[in-house]
């Protein structure tokens, strides 16, 4: 990776992005919606930018299915951009992303995965260790994801958001770990993503739990 690359601009256009493949379609729709949890989850968010996350999953939510199977809806495409771009410039408001961006990245880099398969591959069991420490807005979330939690505990209404996205996950037909068969990820590698990528990596600062070196060498072992 270069140091410090970052875009200056982006270009969001409901008819460009009818052109992608649909797998594309499905890899990047899904990364806008990490951008829209990762910031919601992160512990430097803001009111600012939480009342633009909630909306931005539930944007997500009700449109990345038939934005990656129907392409020609134009509604869909049109409220994935504004999701993008919303969660792009909440992002700017001070919320940061976290664990799933930070070892998704080191794949990508390391194993040129496409940036949004990557966090989506791992999003499960990592948002699964973050959970005990801000459950309220994984419960949050699975709201605005269209789940009615009245009268669930904090807990049973936080692990809905994990079958919302279970769901949605295999709906897109993207796989959770298996991250060797898959990517080419080698055990002795994962010490060198963790130390030279994650820990130097911005999303370490934003991630709800605090960064502890031997539970990200245990989690990426996991999903080998
Ligand atoms: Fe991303």
């Amino acid at each position: 990776m270069v140091p410090g690359l970052a875009p200056t601009s982006a270009l969001i256009d409901p008819l460009l992005v009818r052109m992608m493949p649909q797998n594309y379609a499905a890899w990047t729709g899904f990364d806008a919606l990490c951008h829209g949890f990762e910031s919601y989850l992160c512990k430097m968010s803001s009111h600012y930018n939480s009342a633009m996350e909630l909306k931005v999953v539930k944007m997500v939510s009700d449109n990345l299915r038939e934005f990656t199977y129907n392409r020609m809806n134009h509604k869909a495409c049109e409220n994935m951009c504004w999701a993008e771009s919303m969660a792009g410039v909440s992002i700017g408001f001070g919320g940061g992303v976290g664990l799933v961006h930070g070892l998704g990245h080191g794949l990508s880099a390391l194993y040129d995965v496409p940036h949004g398969l990557a966090s989506a591959s791992v999003t499960l069991p990592l948002e699964r260790y973050n959970q005990p420490s801000c459950p309220q807005k994984f419960a949050e979330m699975a709201e605005a994801m269209g789940v009615d939690t009245k009268g669930m505990t904090k807990m049973q209404a936080s692990d809905k958001w994990f079958d919302e996205m279970e769901r949605l996950l295999s709906d897109l037909n993207i796989e959770t770990g298996n991250l060797k068969e898959r990517f080419g990820l080698e055990r002795n590698k994962i010490e060198y993503i963790i130390k030279m990528q994650y820990e130097k990596d911005f999303c370490v600062e934003g991630n709800p739990r605090n960064f502890v070196f031997q539970d990200c060498v245990n989690l990426l072992e996991d999903m080998l």
